[in-house]
């Protein structure tokens, strides 16, 4: 029996979904993407992430992008906790730092799920007046939703409706520090 026990319930990670190379292929061309897309640009970018599942998604991504004059923020909002569904409620914990009125500001998720955590931080920014919103999300998960998504304008990879865990994403705050992507298997433990 492989995995952990906690609380009687034993935690293994099924499977790897996206090897770490994968995922570093990936990060560096959409840090180019972007690079490009804003080369033209002078306004100021600043790169948002959403804490906690953003936090190594973003680190690497904002090393592959070209630009000197990028300055990085972080907002935090609830997450599931020790749960695996969208409560669908969406809390603030810390806001941003600084302002982003007349800037360039790309929102940096670890994945879209339900969308409604994304939804609720694209219209509290927009009406703070910047120059210009994008979402740069690492995964995107493969499921129906009741709502209308926004448009994501970076996508690391689209994925099939499973809980995943790794690469900055959790399960009751633990397995962020994988550095590849895995399905999560939750069984009753002997
Ligand atoms: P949404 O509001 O339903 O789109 O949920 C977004 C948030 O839920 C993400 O930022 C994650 O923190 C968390 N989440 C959604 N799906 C997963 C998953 O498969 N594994 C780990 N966390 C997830
Ligand atoms: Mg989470």
């Amino acid at each position: 029996m492989s995995g952990i026990v906690i609380d009687g319930q034993r935690e293994s990670i099924e499977r790897e979904l996206i090897p770490a190379e994968r995922i570093q292929a990936r990060v560096r061309e959409l840090g180019a993407k972007i690079s490009a897309d804003y080369a033209g640009d002078n306004a100021p970018l600043i790169i948002v992430g959403i804490l906690r599942g953003a936090v190594v998604f973003m680190a690497d991504l904002i090393r592959a992008i070209d630009r000197p004059t990028l300055t990085i923020d972080f907002i935090a909002v609830s997450s599931y906790g020790a749960s695996t569904k969208s409560s669908g409620v969406v809390r603030i914990f810390k806001d941003l730092n600084e302002s982003v009125e007349g800037a360039n500001v790309i929102l940096v998720e670890d994945i879209i799920d339900s969308g409604l955590t994304l939804a609720y931080l694209l219209d509290l920014i927009s009406r703070r007046n910047p120059a210009s919103v994008r979402i740069c999300s690492f995964l995107m998960k493969d499921r129906p939703r009741e709502n209308p998504l926004p448009p994501v304008d970076y996508i690391g990879f689209d994925i099939p409706d499973e809980f995943v865990i790794g690469y900055g994403l959790d399960y009751a705050g633990r397995y962020r520090n994988l550095p590849y992507l895995g399905v999560l298997s939750l069984t009753a433990a002997e």
